[in-house]
């Protein structure tokens, strides 16, 4: 199979063929999706609640997105890696500074594009980025990085004023030339409309079933959290469940002397 690139994806949108991206952020993960034929694999911040263990995305750094995208580009072959802008990389009044940082994750990483988080107010920015020949994904409704301003991680876009604003939001990233827009937590009729006025792909998680792809955490669809699990995420397997078993299993078998056995053993 060839690679994703941005003109496969938009062949996906004009066909309306369901646009595939699950995350990852280390080599055996990122080479069981590629395997899988999942169209994008995403590096996204959520490394630092799903794997680095705080609170939101708000302490992930640049190098952090890097080291975590080297892991992934290391693993993959056809599937189009995407890697997130963390907070405090871009949306600082430096535009010099958002393409220098998307630049430095292309550049060490070798991934193909950047996701950055915002409507309106960062189309300039986007634009300087395109413009250096960086791709850029958006992302709209909830917004992990702003999960302060929002006053916790809701449902956005549920008034009227909220919805209009969303929808000019995505016509001004598609006008500023991003190649798809991932919508986050948004009611379905929303994401549906937006959907159909947009000529680029829409991507949603938690936005219902009329986007042009969905997009899920890998973590949450494994299971491997036992925490809390949003109300958008279907769960494919239970790998909390199995690992525990595996780990308290292997535990056991070390302290009755069963593990290891002879053939697990160097004569
Ligand atoms: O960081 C992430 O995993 C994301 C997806 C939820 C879209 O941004
Ligand atoms: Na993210």
């Amino acid at each position: 199979r060839d690679c994703t690139t941005v003109t496969t994806l938009q062949q996906k949108k004009e066909s309306g063929e369901k646009i595939t991206m699950l995350t990852a952020y280390d080599y055996p993960t990122a080479k069981l999706v590629d395997k899988a034929g999942v169209d994008i694999v995403l590096v996204g911040d959520s490394l630092g609640m799903v794997v680095l263990g705080y609170e939101n995305t708000l302490a992930v750094t640049l190098e952090d997105m890097i080291h975590h995208s080297k892991a992934v580009t290391r693993a993959t072959e056809r599937i189009m890696v995407v890697t997130d802008l963390p907070f405090m990389a871009y949306k600082i009044g430096d535009i010099n500074q958002t393409v220098q940082n998307a630049g430095r994750i292309i550049k060490e990483s070798g991934a193909m594009a950047v996701k950055m988080e915002g409507g309106k107010e960062i189309v300039e920015e986007i634009r300087v980025t395109i413009n250096a020949g960086i791709p850029v994904m958006g992302h709209l409704g909830l917004t992990p990085q702003s999960v302060n301003r929002f006053g916790g991680f809701k449902v956005q876009g549920r008034e009227e004023v909220a919805a209009k604003k969303l929808l000019e939001d995505a016509l001004a990233l598609e006008e500023a030339g991003v190649f798809a827009v991932v919508l986050e937590c948004i009611p379905a009729e929303l994401a549906r409309e937006i959907t159909e006025q947009l000529s680029i792909p829409t991507i949603g998680i938690g936005a219902g079933k009329d986007c042009d792809g969905q997009v899920l955490v890998s973590q949450d669809m494994l299971g491997i959290l036992s925490d809390f699990t949003p109300k958008f995420v279907r769960k494919y397997a239970d790998l909390n469940q199995q690992m525990s078993v595996a780990f308290r299993n292997y535990k056991e078998e070390v302290e009755s002397g069963s593990f290891p056995n002879q053939e697990e053993s160097f004569n």
